[in-house]
C-alpha cells in the first residue's frame, strides 16, 4: 500500500477522538481546526509571553542561542500558574486520544514546550528525524504559520520506516547514537510543511519523520504538550526536547567496535 502523502485535516467536534486517532495511527499526523476558541487562544498568547519571561520553578530555559525555548514541567509548577495553558493541555479529549494511542493511561502533557523561533534559531530538531523516545504530541500554533516562518514539517505515512529502523537497530537507538533516527530515504519533495492559522493544533506521533521548519522571515510561536510518561512513572526533570539535550544526561558506556560488530 502506498503511504499517504497528504496531511489529514479534521475539525474538532465532541466525539471525534476515535476518528482522529485512526488517522494518527495511519498517517502519523493530523491537522485539527477548532480545538481552541479565540478567547482561550488570546489567554494562551498572554501566558506564552509570561512563560518565556519567567525564571520561576517549573519553567526551564532550554538555552537556545537565538530565539527562546522553555520546558514547563507541570509537576514542578506552583499551583494555579498559567491556568489557561494548563486547562487547554488537560482537556479530556486529549487524555482519551492518549489512552487510545498508548492502549493504557499515560500522564497527559506532563511537559509543555514553549518556543519562539526566529531567523537564525538553530537546534537539532531542524533535521528530519523521529524521536528516540516515542511521544504523542499536541502542537499548537499561537500565530499564523507558513513555510516562511518555520512550519512544522513531516513525511506523512512514514511510521512504517521508523518501525523498520527500530526493528533493525533497536538497542543501538539512544540520544548518543541519534544517527539511527536521522538517516532516511525520503526526498525533500516528500517532506510536507504543515501550515495553518493561529489556533491550528497538530496532533502527531513522533514515530512519523518530522522536523521543525527553518524560519526565513517572521517568527513562529508554539506550545506543544508531550505525552509518553506512564502513570506512576517519573515526570522528566531534565530537558528532554530535541532542542535541549545536553551533557547533563548520564553518559552511556561506549561499546567497542568489536562489541558493536557482534551485536549486529
Ligand atoms: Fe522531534
Amino acid at each position: 500500500m502506498k503511504a499517504p502523502t497528504q496531511i489529514p485535516e479534521l475539525n474538532y467536534t465532541p466525539g471525534f477522538v476515535p476518528q482522529l486517532m485512526e488517522a494518527v495511527n495511519a498517517c502519523g499526523v493530523v491537522k485539527v481546526f477548532g480545538a481552541i476558541d479565540s478567547d482561550t487562544l488570546a489567554r494562551l498568547r498572554v501566558e506564552y509571553d509570561e512563560i518565556l519571561a519567567t525564571d520561576e520553578a517549573g519553567v526551564k530555559d532550554l538555552g537556545v542561542e537565538v530565539g527562546k525555548a522553555c520546558n514547563v514541567i507541570r509537576a514542578e509548577l506552583a499551583e494555579g500558574r498559567f491556568p489557561a495553558t494548563m486547562e487547554f493541555f488537560s482537556r479530556p479529549w486529549m487524555q482519551e486520544a492518549s489512552d487510545l494511542y498508548w492502549g493504557e493511561p499515560r500522564i497527559l502533557n506532563d511537559n509543555i514546550f514553549v518556543t519562539r523561533e526566529i531567523p537564525g534559531t538553530q537546534h537539532l530538531a531542524q533535521s528530519l528525524h523521529f524521536d528516540v523516545q516515542e511521544t504523542l504530541k499536541f502542537f499548537l500554533y499561537l500565530n499564523d504559520v507558513t513555510r516562511e516562518n518555520g512550519a512544522f514539517s513531516c513525511v506523512p505515512g512514514s511510521i512504517g520506516h521508523t518501525r523498520a529502523v527500530r526493528a533493525e537497530s533497536g538497542s543501538e537507538l539512544s540520544y548518543e547514537n541519534r544517527e539511527y533516527s536521522r538517516q532516511h530515504p525520503f526526498s525533500e519533495e516528500e517532506i510536507v510543511p504543515v501550515e495553518g492559522p493561529a489556533g491550528t493544533l497538530i496532533v502527531f506521533t513522533t514515530e512519523v519523520w518530522h522536523r521543525a521548519g527553518l524560519v526565513s522571515s517572521g517568527e513562529r510561536h508554539v506550545m506543544r504538550g508531550h505525552t509518553r510518561t506512564p502513570i506512576g512513572g517519573k515526570a522528566r526533570k531534565k530537558k528532554n526536547s530535541e532542542e535541549g539535550r545536553k551533557a547533563d544526561r548520564p553518559k552511556r558506556k561506549k561499546r567497542s567496535w568489536l562489541q558493536r560488530l557482534f551485536k549486529r
